[in-house]
């Protein structure tokens, strides 16, 4: 267990990347079928489990590497990952009023449009989940004793949603 801590952390993070992604993929294969209430669906499914996700992580594993002093150990401070989870926020709600606007069928334009911009969004939470597997997650696993090590774990199991 206890060298295997650095990879329990880092891949309890990963499987719920995992799930978002899978979660995004059913979103986007709804808008490549052309059904928009299936693409709204799916995309609120997935924006729930991404919000659950970035709140425990808020919750507890931020507050863990401020307290272990994460922010002065390296490039990315606490800060920065909060700042990343107020920006996905923002993308989510943008592109759930793009979606609200969304045609039955969409048309072709607006729904390369939409595509393009979740082009975009990937591309940012990409970068965010590589930083928290390089950099938060293996330090706490570093850090945290295990006690801890376990209250993250339970932390980022609670918030996906059960039976998927
Ligand atoms: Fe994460
Ligand atoms: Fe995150």
């Amino acid at each position: 267990m206890e060298d295997a801590a650095p990879v329990v952390l880092t891949a309890a993070n990963e499987r719920e990347h995992a799930r978002q992604r899978a979660l995004l993929l059913a979103h986007q294969s709804a808008l490549l079928d052309r059904d928009t209430a299936a693409a709204r669906r799916t995309f609120d499914a997935f924006a729930a489990e991404i919000l659950r996700h970035a709140a425990a992580e808020e919750a507890v594993v931020l507050p863990l590497y401020r307290e272990l002093g994460g922010d002065a150990a390296h490039a990315s401070p606490a800060d920065q990952f909060e700042r990343e989870h107020a920006k996905i926020r923002r993308w989510l709600d943008a592109l759930r009023e793009r979606l609200a606007t969304l045609g039955q069928p969409p048309a072709d334009g607006e729904l390369l449009q939409i595509l393009d911009a979740e082009a975009s969004f990937k591309n940012l939470l990409a970068h965010h989940d590589l930083r928290e597997n390089r950099i938060l997650y293996p330090f706490l696993a570093e850090h945290a004793d295990a006690p801890a090590r376990a209250r993250i774990v339970a932390a980022l199991a609670s918030a996906a949603t059960p039976d998927r």
